[in-house]
Parts: structure tokens; C-alpha cells; sequence
């Protein structure tokens, strides 16, 4: 089969397609036929620099989620030619992910698609919902987001952002989204923003009156300022490292959460079947239509994919569809 085989890191240049035997199949392991694969951030950092890390099984194929059909469920309790997503818990890190024709993945982090959301989803978008829409879903429950609450969601323009936007209207709240290009203001205001704002870094003043809600997507570089932002009893989740800093330095948690405001994160690493349930029913009962930035049909443009990844100029989800 065709692969993308990642042996050390690399630029996105670099990547290159290789001919790998289809795996064998083994107890509680899955054997499914990648029917596309969304490109995620995660992936630039594999290959610019965490393929360095000790749990990273080198060589590796990366893509941590896709969605597929099964070919040899083995003992899992699917039937050959269900629909799948597959995502997170080591994928396409501790062992092989989705940039290949047949993934072998393990059977707790494979969920069946129900038939119904063919019905109302096309293949494309049900490839980009995965990683994304769990992100931004999980993010937006932690958040405890409730209609007519105010969230401010900092690097709006990216897929994550985009989608939480679009989850945040469904509930009813009111969204000021971020960009650091007001070229880019139009794009959010359609896709759901009722406020933009370039974001310099330095938000609180530019919110006088605060909001309940902060979906912090920039990081740890512009935390302290979206703890500002927060009026009491708010909440801000910390989803993203889009400004390149994973950590807070020296954090002092007393100065950094200003009083009776709170501080909560989340990480997709542990996906189920009765949350990816509910995510698909959201999508589907609110008629949600995931912001497609480009979809690319042959694992050969893997190398471009990535570049349009690091340009920011995608807008939306970037996708493989492999057939
Ligand atoms: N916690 C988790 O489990 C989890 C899961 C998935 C994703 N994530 C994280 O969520 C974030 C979004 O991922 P994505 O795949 O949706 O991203 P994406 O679509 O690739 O994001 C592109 C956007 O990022 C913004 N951006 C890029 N560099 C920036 C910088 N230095 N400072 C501020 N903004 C910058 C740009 O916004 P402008 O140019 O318009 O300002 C651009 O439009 C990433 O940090 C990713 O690692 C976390």
C-alpha cells in the first residue's frame, strides 16, 4: 500500500509516499481502509520536532484520525464494511496513524459512524469532523457554554476555532472571535462571529465589560490576558499552542486566575463511542456544515498539504479524501 513514512523529523518538503506491506491483522486491532484523513497541527509538530521524543516509534506513519471501513475487525464487535472514525490515544505517534491506504488501529479508539449520518453529511464533511469537531465539542462542554453567554474565542480563523464558533451559535451565545488579519474579518463574521477583533496580544481592554466564556486557542502566550478578559465566575478552556508556547512560565496560578474566575483545559486524547455519538447528532439536528479549507485527493500532495497548513491561509479544515 501507498504510506507516508515519517523516519526522522523533517521539513514538509521532505515528506515523501512509499510503498509498506498492508498490516497484518492481530487480536483487538482493526483493520480499516482510510477513506480520508484531516490534517492537524499535531502533525507540523511531529515531524518539525517531537519524531525526536522517546515515545515517538520511529519510523512512524503519521495522522491521528481518519475515517474508514473495516476490513478485518478481528475480535472487535465490528462487522467487515462499517463506517469508522479513528482517532488520538498514540495514532500515528506510538503506532502507525492515517497518511496510508489501511490503517491498523486498536479497537478502543475506533468508533462506528451510525448510517444515518450519511444521510445528512457527505463523506468530505464527515472526514473533517473527527479530531476538530471533538476538539472544539469538548472544549465548548468544558466551557459549561450556555445560551446567551458571551465567549471570546482567540485564533478563531483556525479549523478548531471555526467549528466552536459554529457550535457556540447553535447553543445561542454570542461570540467575539480573534484573528490577527483583519483581511480575515469577513470570513467570521460569516461563519458565525457577532464581534471581531485583531488580537495584538492584549485583549482586556479592548473588552471593557468582559465576557462569561474564553476558548483560548493562542496558548499559554496569551493565557494571563484571557484570564483578564474573564467577568466573575467565568470560565476559560486552554485548547490550543497556536502562538508556539505549550507552557506557561514560572505560573503562579494566585496571580495568574484573577478571583472567582476559573481555569480549565482540554485535551482529545480520550474520545468514546457515546461522546462521538452525541458530537454527530449536535452536527447533524443543528444542520452544521464543516468549514472545508481544501481537500486534496492524492497522499502524493501530503508535502502541500502541510506547507498550507504552516502558511494559515487554509481557513477550514484541510482533508484527504483517498477515494
Ligand atoms: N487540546 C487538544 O487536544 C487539541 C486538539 C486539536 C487541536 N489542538 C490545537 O488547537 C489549535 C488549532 O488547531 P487547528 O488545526 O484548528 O489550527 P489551524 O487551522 O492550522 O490554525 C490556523 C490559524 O492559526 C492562527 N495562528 C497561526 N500561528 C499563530 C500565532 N503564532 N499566533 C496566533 N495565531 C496563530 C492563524 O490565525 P490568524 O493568522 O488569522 O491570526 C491561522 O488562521 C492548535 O494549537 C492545535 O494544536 C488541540
Amino acid at each position: 500500500m501507498k504510506a507516508v513514512v515519517l523516519e526522522k523529523t523533517c521539513k514538509a518538503d521532505e515528506l515523501k509516499v512509499s510503498e509498506v506491506p498492508i498490516p497484518e491483522i492481530k487480536p483487538d486491532w482493526i483493520l480499516v481502509k482510510v477513506l480520508g484523513f484531516g490534517i492537524n497541527r499535531a502533525e507540523i509538530v511531529l515531524r518539525d520536532y517531537e519524531a525526536d521524543e522517546d515515545y515517538i516509534n520511529l519510523p512512524v506513519i503519521p495522522g491521528i484520525e481518519c475515517v474508514g471501513e473495516v476490513v478485518d475487525p478481528s475480535d472487535a464487535p465490528f462487522e467487515k464494511g462499517d463506517k469508522v472514525v479513528a482517532l488520538m490515544g498514540g495514532m500515528g505517534r506510538t503506532f502507525d496513524g492515517s497518511y496510508c491506504e489501511y490503517a491498523l488501529l486498536p479497537k478502543k479508539n475506533v468508533f462506528k459512524i451510525k448510517e444515518d449520518v450519511f444521510d445528512s453529511l457527505s463523506l468530505e464533511e464527515i472526514i473533517a469532523i473527527p479530531e476538530t469537531y471533538f476538539t472544539a465539542y469538548g472544549s465548548i462542554e468544558g466551557l459549561q457554554l450556555k445560551k446567551d453567554d458571551s465567549i471570546l474565542i482567540r485564533g478563531a480563523t483556525s479549523a478548531t476555532g471555526i467549528t466552536a464558533m459554529q457550535l457556540a451559535k447553535a447553543i445561542g451565545a454570542t461570540v467575539i472571535a480573534t484573528s490577527r488579519d483583519e483581511s480575515r474579518f469577513e470570513m467570521l463574521k460569516d461563519n458565525g462571529a457577532d464581534e471581531v477583533l485583531v488580537d495584538d496580544g492584549k485583549l482586556e481592554e479592548k473588552i471593557p465589560d468582559g465576557v462569561d466564556k474564553v476558548l483560548e486557542l493562542i496558548g499559554p502566550k496569551t493565557l494571563e490576558d484571557s484570564m483578564k478578559c474573564l467577568r466573575e465566575f467565568g470560565i476559560c478552556c486552554n485548547t490550543g499552542i497556536l502562538g508556539g508556547m505549550e507552557y506557561v512560565p514560572e505560573f503562579d496560578p494566585i496571580k495568574t486566575i484573577p478571583n472567582n474566575r476559573y481555569l480549565t483545559s482540554f485535551f482529545s486524547n480520550y474520545p468514546t463511542q457515546e461522546i462521538m455519538d452525541r458530537l454527530f447528532q449536535f452536527v447533524i439536528d443543528n444542520d452544521i456544515s464543516p468549514k472545508i479549507g481544501k481537500i486534496f485527493t492524492d497522499l502524493d500532495e501530503i508535502s502541500q498539504a502541510h506547507k498550507l497548513m504552516e502558511s494559515n491561509e487554509a481557513q477550514g479544515k484541510i482533508i484527504f479524501r483517498l477515494i
